[in-house]
């Protein structure tokens, strides 16, 4: 019997997990089965519960899930703790282990794969919910010159500065404080684009040789996308190779190896 895995939430049948920890299987050569869980919104624990009493080993944990992962985990990583969220569950003993390893995916991606490092860099991170609240630690390890927060709702932009000050440099502002201002790096970490909504950026935030990079992805390019596209940015990325390397890091937690992302990726966007 193969080892089973699955991603859990609600919805899930959207989720390209299966298809990713599939392909990662059959490169590194593991023996695992990995699927997609539809749990109801009030039963994530009871799901959770279920799943280990049938032999499951890991589970990846989305929408709207992670906070409640984050709860039920016996101990997590410090990285989950910061992010106060939780995306990657796996059992050990007879408690849960929770990390988080959005953060590192997108890091990941932007420094590796996109070969932009970060160190030294004015990066602007647009929102301040769940999905900009776990990336925010990884960012600041990376030693930006200065991570900006905006938000819609500003106060929880504020308390985000507030919580990762001693962290590193973090400037929590309005959306009209951004006029004249630059930077290297602008992520899209709302959930506009889902609605094909744009967040309110003003125009010419955008340095020379800035990389404009939304997390979500989709068919064509995002509203934000279209909207640096247009500011004359060259460096465009969509949320696919975060994703994936944040799914190679939950492997790598479950099995203790690294599988190669750059040809799932390139498989991703060629379906897309
Ligand atoms: P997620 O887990 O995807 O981050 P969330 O916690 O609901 O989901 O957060 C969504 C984020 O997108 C928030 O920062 C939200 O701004 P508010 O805090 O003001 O609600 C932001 N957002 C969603 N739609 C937006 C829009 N049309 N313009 C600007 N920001 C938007």
């Amino acid at each position: 019997m193969p080892d089973h895995y699955a991603v859990i939430g609600n919805p899930v049948a959207q989720s390209k997990s299966p298809l990713i920890h599939a392909e990662f299987s059959r490169q590194t050569g593991q023996d695992i089965c990995y699927d997609a869980i539809l749990a109801p919104v009030d039963e994530f624990a009871q799901a959770v519960t279920d799943f280990w009493k049938q032999g499951g080993r890991g589970l990846n944990v989305t929408v709207p899930f992670k906070l409640e992962a984050f709860r039920i985990s016996s101990r997590v990583s410090e990285r989950a703790g910061a992010a106060q969220a939780v995306n990657t569950l796996v059992l050990e003993g007879d408690g849960i282990f929770g990390d988080n390893t959005d953060g590192a995916g997108l890091v990941r991606d932007i420094a590796a794969n996109l070969q932009f490092p970060l160190a030294g860099k004015r990066v602007l991170l647009i929102g301040a919910g769940g999905a900009a609240r776990g990336v925010i630690m990884p960012l600041l390890e990376q030693e930006p010159r200065i991570l900006v927060i905006v938000n819609r709702t500003p106060q929880k932009a504020y308390d985000l500065q507030r919580r990762f000050s001693s962290s590193g440099k973090v400037l929590a502002v309005n959306y009209h404080d951004l006029y004249g201002e630059h930077f290297d790096l602008v992520i899209n970490a709302t959930s506009a684009s889902l609605h094909g909504e744009l967040p309110p950026v003003p125009a010419g935030i955008f340095a020379s040789q800035s990389l404009a990079y939304d997390m979500m992805y989709g068919k064509g390019h995002t509203p934000f996308l279209q909207f640096a596209e247009l500011q004359g940015v060259k460096n465009l990325a969509d949320g696919t190779g975060m994703l994936v390397e944040q799914a190679a890091e939950s492997f790598f937690l479950w099995r203790g190896i690294r599988p190669r992302t750059g040809p799932v990726i390139e498989m991703l966007r060629s379906r897309a």
